[in-house]
């Protein structure tokens, strides 16, 4: 197993490990933990955990509600500031424990136990907890990393075949903005990835963990570099949102989003297409769908509807990552040279037409 690393976010630090098994006696006494699951991890690693508070899985439950079941809970534990919320999931689970945490009595002790691999290469690591408000993802949330995050692989073999590939599309995102020796690892080894080697993933995870950890260790609170991590994610955000947030999982929007942020890099000038190509090529190997095409489906009550252009703009602008009424896009102009640019919305809007005929 990989010896922990041990990270410094914002002045706090934050320890990484790998386990075989997870084992709740470790985390502290009845009274001063509270343990947030959702029903699937609760049926799958819920035993001996203390004080559980098992949400609904699915996105929609990152949301105001679900936040308070887990103070009220922690409330009627006698929780207090020295308590634990501990946070076993995906990353639903993990940004929304974690926010729990940030807040309760100004801010309690908070370990993650990550159990989809996107909860283990992304939202477990770096601090940002939130919520999802007015269907907008993440609109509430803070800076706030788990002083313990605890990566259990043997979580990732009941994980269904969804879930893992949304998490090797944020690997492959973060191979593109710092591993470029990863992203040749996952073109090479695409089937011993998807059969889940578990050599493979412990380098992957390892691999990924570092790159995302080393930038947000430069910059914590996302005034400059750190924005770099949300290639392809304004796109994705737009179309989870407009989507109703649940037809689209978050990595099969990102690598949507990827695939839009590299044609747009062409069409402007900024990106290779050499590259852009080779990237393409990976995300079809690993069998994302790369066009939303007309009907998407989905509202919020699931109905199959034709995707507009504006809509997607609009939930575009409404993210946050935008800066004087122009849209504020993370592209790349090869492989970790990634840049930031202000890019007017018709040129998005043209990029975005190209596929939803
Ligand atoms: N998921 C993007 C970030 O942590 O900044």
């Amino acid at each position: 197993m990989t010896a922990p690393l041990h990270f410094t976010f914002g002045g706090r630090v934050s320890k990484v490990t790998f386990k075989k098994d997870l084992d709740f006696s470790l985390f502290g006494d009845e009274n001063a933990v509270l343990t947030v699951f959702d029903k699937n991890t609760f049926s799958l690693f819920g035993a001996g955990a203390k004080n559980p508070v098992v949400l609904k899985p699915g996105e929609r439950s990152k949301c105001w509600r679900s936040l308070e079941r887990v103070i009220r809970a922690a409330v009627g534990t006698g929780l207090g500031r020295d308590g634990l919320i501990i946070g076993v999931g995906g990353g639903m689970v993990c940004d929304l424990a974690a926010f729990s945490a940030s807040v309760y009595m100004r801010g309690c002790r908070s370990i993650l136990v990550p159990t989809s691999l996107l909860a283990m290469v992304d939202a477990s690591i770096g601090g940002k907890t939130g919520f999802n408000f007015l269907g907008y993802k993440n609109m509430i949330g803070t800076f706030y990393p788990a002083e313990l995050v605890v990566m259990s692989l043997e979580a990732l073999k009941t994980l269904p075949e969804r879930e893992y590939k949304a998490g090797l599309a944020e690997v492959i995102k973060t191979a593109m903005l710092g591993d470029a020796g990863l992203f040749k690892l996952l073109a090479v080894n695409r089937k011993e990835v998807l059969a889940r080697d578990p050599d493979l993933l412990e380098e992957i995870i390892h691999r990924s963990i570092s790159v995302k950890a080393g930038i947000v260790e430069e910059d914590f609170r996302e005034r400059g570099k750190r924005a770099i991590l949300n290639l392809g994610h304004t796109f994705a955000h737009a179309l989870e949102a407009v989507t109703g947030l649940e037809v689209w999982n978050h990595g099969e929007a990102v690598a949507w989003g990827l695939a839009r942020a590299l044609e747009l890099g062409v069409r402007i000038g900024v990106t290779g297409k050499d590259y852009a190509d080779s990237v393409i090529k990976l995300l079809a190997d690993y069998e994302f769908r790369l066009e939303a095409g007309s009907v998407i489906g989905g509202n919020r009550r699931n109905n199959l509807m034709p995707l507009k252009t504006s809509a997607i703009i609009r939930a575009m602008y409404a993210d946050k990552k935008k800066r004087e009424g122009k849209l504020r896009l993370v592209l790349q102009r090869g492989i970790c040279e990634t840049c930031i640019e202000f890019v007017g919305d018709k040129l998005v809007a043209e990029v975005l037409r190209k596929e939803m005929r």
